[in-house]
């Protein structure tokens, strides 16, 4: 379902939430201005945090690469980061398109030394 026109590289991204085992799904959504683009693990974010759900087990990444695997890009490590699970680590899973092959990893490995806000009297 990606909307890719400009980059022509469609990316789908599916998150796994802890409470009720719940599936989310998400796509790119680019934009002829450029900066309203959002990658697909955002806009799967986006949807599950408007459902209730913010914290996620497993993140999944796939894109029309047939030989690469697609990791998230700095931003959304970001915002996954914000929404991990209670264990506090997320599963990262990145697929070639065929499924044959499935790096495994996890938020931390990929997203070491994160910004964390110490004065957090502004967050619930
Ligand atoms: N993209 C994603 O959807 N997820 C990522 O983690 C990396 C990049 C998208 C953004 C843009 O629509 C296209 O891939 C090319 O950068």
């Amino acid at each position: 379902m990606a909307y890719c026109p400009y980059s022509n590289f469609a990316v789908g991204s599916t998150l796994l939430t802890e409470q009720d085992s719940r599936i989310y799904t998400g796509c790119n959504i680019e934009n002829s201005a450029m900066s309203p683009a959002i990658c697909a693990e955002r806009t799967a974010v986006s949807k599950a945090v408007c459902d209730g759900y913010r914290k996620f087990k497993v993140v999944v990444v796939v894109a029309e690469q047939q030989q690469e695997f697609t990791a998230p890009c700095g931003v959304c490590r970001q915002t996954l980061n914000e929404f991990r699970s209670s264990s506090g680590d997320m599963d990262v899973y990145l697929s070639r398109p065929a499924m044959d092959l499935v790096l495994c990893t996890k938020l931390s490995h990929i997203l070491p030394l994160s910004f964390k806000l110490h004065n957090n009297a502004f967050c619930n």
